[in-house]
């Protein structure tokens, strides 16, 4: 009977209309992202995923191809089950379980929405009920505590839709998956109740601490604790895949037991279900809601001013257990979610008003990517907001990936720009970094930020030097910190030195486009350098240093003039600015000039931004305006940097190709930051759920920038 309904449902499956998308069909569906850990996808495009339907793939860590000891294969399954019975007949709504050969068929999803901070999705269950399936992971950048909560809600709601009322059970279980990636690791898990809230809780057996290196890049400590409300209607059971979901399937309850055999991952594969019997659901409304949470005590190993010491969670400042934790986030439901209206509300509602539908579009997909790059640690006090390059090698702090992500964070809350910031001069300053230029990183693998003190690490000091200074000024002048400017004069002082010795003519070196590798005489490379001096000649008149000040300004006033003349190709036609000085058949986008609008410094002269504007049309592929002349590449986040700056028809025209390719992209990489502008495909090399997607915001983090700079 069971399988039969099964043939059947598959039958009528292509009858069914399809999923409508909105605003987009992504690359892939944002679940629970929250953290560099906690970053579960839905895969979603041709290249091997859903086509972005919930019920019959399996949620991943990240989402797109691994890197690694899984090379080749797709992103780690973090199992995240999901069945529904209805009037005695049960489907899926969630991951692709098979149950000793029962596949429960799916739901039909009939609609999926993303906003900034919410995945959701609406079921149609056989015409009888609907189902609401939202996934929420909260971004409140001006509350901290909260922020802090490495914390996802999975909110199901039922209501019956034919004017009747069905019996109703619901279950959903996590996998020990989600405690590390290699499934030969011994997992172990425990049941409690806690103030009302029922909780799975499960780790890797051996924990150790500050290890998630490349290229497992999962973390091999802390706690994920898989909750939901402990009412009588619940029941709950720890156990082999196929006994507990096969008990559920069999007989809509679980028996509240727990399988105690701590094991390997994929030994009987154990997991942690929960049962809830809803009764006879009518036109009403019912709703179940579950949480993740994963808890670390220490986050972040960090050479700091004194030395190496442990950073904590932020968390474990306002909340002293993970149990408290725990509680705190279930039972706070309503208040995240109501901040997080006010975030979508906000991020859609600014978006639309920059830069259209469109725009929107664009930011509410990176929303979640780019606070799910960073942790929020230390303490009250002293707090700092540390950042993973995800997948582009795991390096922690990297100076060149916070300076395009930047513009989220000066957005939303611009103080958090200088929690990114403190680490690395706190490292620096305290002379751990023997070089007269600033470091690319503060350590190879997230999250020890363990500095560079025989002064290696990548070398790209044209590139950090500017970024540092352009960073520093962007968050002073927002956040009206000029005793920031003044603690860390004298080291920003000595990276405008080599400014000035290097920055007008390049050598040979990378940008932060290492993937294009190294050139000389870069004229994009060379304009942020010459910003960045001007950018020096504003601290220094804000702190009251006159002459450097006078003189900083000078020299980029030189330089600027000197630059036009290498750069601007003033015979193509259109005219347009060179890659590198001396190949006038190249170009590229000149993305750095948005320093000079964001810092409101008025350097460049309105020509160039103007000449820019001209000429991106005369280039732009279906998917958007390549990178530059060496290939047909582009990076999503410097077309949104130059779009920014452009005139109105430009900008709306990267806009357009953008989000375009977002509906269309055949990958399935969440929101891969580097691809082809004329297939939609990713490029080669690992871009995957990278935190530069908050650069996307450029656009917005302009409001409130000065108009005009003094000096
Ligand atoms: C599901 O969401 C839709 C759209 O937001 C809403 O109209 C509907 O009432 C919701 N249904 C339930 C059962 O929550
Ligand atoms: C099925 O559910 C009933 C009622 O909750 C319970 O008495 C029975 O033990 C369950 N059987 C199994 C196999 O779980
Ligand atoms: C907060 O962190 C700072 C820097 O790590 C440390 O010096 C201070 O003692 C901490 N304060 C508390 C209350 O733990
Ligand atoms: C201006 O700055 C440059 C580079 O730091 C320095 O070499 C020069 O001495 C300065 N000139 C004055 C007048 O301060
Ligand atoms: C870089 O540009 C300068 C100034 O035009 C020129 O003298 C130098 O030869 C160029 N370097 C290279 C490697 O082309
Ligand atoms: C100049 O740029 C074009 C376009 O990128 C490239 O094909 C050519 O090789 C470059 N020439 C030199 C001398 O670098």
């Amino acid at each position: 009977m069971f399988r039969l309904l099964v043939l059947t449902l598959c039958g009528l499956g292509s009858l069914v209309s399809a999923s409508t998308f909105s605003p987009a069909r992504p690359p892939a569906i944002p679940l629970a992202v929250k953290s560099p850990y906690m970053n579960t996808w839905l895969e979603v495009g041709s290249d091997g995923g859903s086509g972005g339907i919930l019920p019959g793939y399996w949620p991943r860590f990240w989402a797109g191809p691994q890197p690694g000891p899984v090379a080749g294969s797709n992103g780690a399954v973090t199992a995240w089950t999901g069945f529904i019975t209805v009037d005695g007949t049960s489907y899926t709504w969630m991951g692709a379980a098979n149950v000793n050969g029962v596949v429960p068929p799916s739901v039909t999803q009939t609609s999926f929405e993303y906003t900034s901070t919410r995945s959701t999705f609406i079921m149609n269950v056989a015409g009888k009920i609907s189902m609401n399936v939202t996934f929420l992971s909260p971004v409140t950048p001006n509350d901290l505590r909260r922020q802090s909560v490495i914390g996802s809600y999975l909110s199901v709601t039922v209501a019956a839709i034919d004017g009747g009322s069905h019996s109703v059970q619901l279950y959903a279980d996590t996998s020990a998956e989600w405690t590390s990636i290699h499934n030969t690791d011994i997992a172990q898990w425990s049941y409690s109740v806690n103030n009302g809230v029922a909780s799975h809780s499960s780790w890797r057996q051996t924990q150790s601490e500050f290890n998630a290196d490349y290229p497992d890049d999962a973390a091999h400590w802390g706690y994920w604790h898989w909750s939901t409300a402990a009412t009588s209607s619940m029941t709950y059971q720890s156990g082999q895949d196929v006994t507990v979901r096969g008990n559920f399937l069999d007989n809509g309850t679980l028996p509240d037991t727990q399988d105690t055999d701590y094991r390997a991952i994929s030994d009987d594969w154990p997991v942690f279900g929960f049962a809830n019997a809803l009764g006879n659901v009518g036109s009403s409304p019912v709703e179940t809601l579950y949480t993740i949470v994963h808890a670390q005590q220490n986050a972040i190993y960090f050479d700091g001013a004194n030395g190496d010491v442990s950073v904590p969670s932020l968390w474990t400042s306002y909340f002293s257990s993970d149990s408290a934790l725990v509680n705190f986030f279930y039972g706070d439901y309503g208040n995240m979610a109501s901040l997080s209206d006010a975030t979508d509300n906000q991020f859609a509602g600014d978006s639309i008003a920059a830069g259209g539908q469109d725009y929107s579009t664009i930011t509410s997909l990176s929303a979640r990517q780019a606070f799910g790059a960073v942790q929020l640690c230390g303490n009250e006090t002293k707090p700092y907001l540390f950042l993973k390059e995800i997948s582009s090698d795991g390096n922690i702090q990297t100076v060149d990936v916070l300076f395009p992500t930047m513009p989220i964070f000066l957005y939303s809350n611009p103080i958090l720009v200088k929690y990114l910031l403190d680490p690395l001069f706190e490292n620096q300053e305290s002379g751990q970094f023997p070089q007269t230029y600033a470091m690319h990183d503060l350590g190879p693998n997230y999250p020890r930020a363990i500095g560079h003190p025989t002064g290696d690490g990548e070398y790209m000091p044209l590139e950090e030097c500017g970024n540092m200074i352009i960073t520093t000024l962007a968050y002073a002048q927002r956040a009206q910190d000029t005793a920031y400017l003044t603690q860390h004069y004298a080291i920003l002082k000595q990276w405008t030195g080599y400014l000035v010795d290097e920055a007008l003519i390049p050598a040979n070196q990378l940008s932060t486009d290492d993937f294009q590798g190294q050139l000389a005489n870069q004229t994009n490379l060379a304009l942020k350098g010459i910003i960045a001096i001007q950018a020096m000649s504003e601290i220094a008149s804000k702190t009251g240093n006159g002459a450097d000040a006078t003189n900083y300004s000078n020299i980029a006033h030189d330089y600027i003039g000197q630059w036009q003349e290498m750069a601007v190709v003033t015979d193509a036609d259109p005219p347009h600015t060179n890659l590198d000085y001396q190949n006038d058949t190249s170009h590229g986008l000149l993305y750095n000039l948005y320093a000079d609008r964001l810092l409101g410094l008025n350097l460049v002269p309105q020509s160039i931004y103007d000449m820019q504007s001209a000429f991106y049309p005369t280039v732009a592929e279906t998917y958007g305006v390549p990178l530059d002349t060496r290939d047909v590449y582009t990076k999503s986040d410097w077309q949104m940097w130059t779009a920014s700056i452009a005139s109105k028809s430009t900008q709306t025209l990267f806009i357009s190709l953008l989000a375009k390719w977002i509906n269309e992209t055949p990958t399935n990489r969440a929101f891969t930051d580097l691809y082809n502008t004329q297939t939609g495909d990713f490029a080669d090399g690992p871009f995957i759920a990278r935190p530069v997607v908050g650069g996307h915001f450029a656009l917005l983090a302009l409001n409130g920038a000065p108009t005009a700079a003094s000096g």
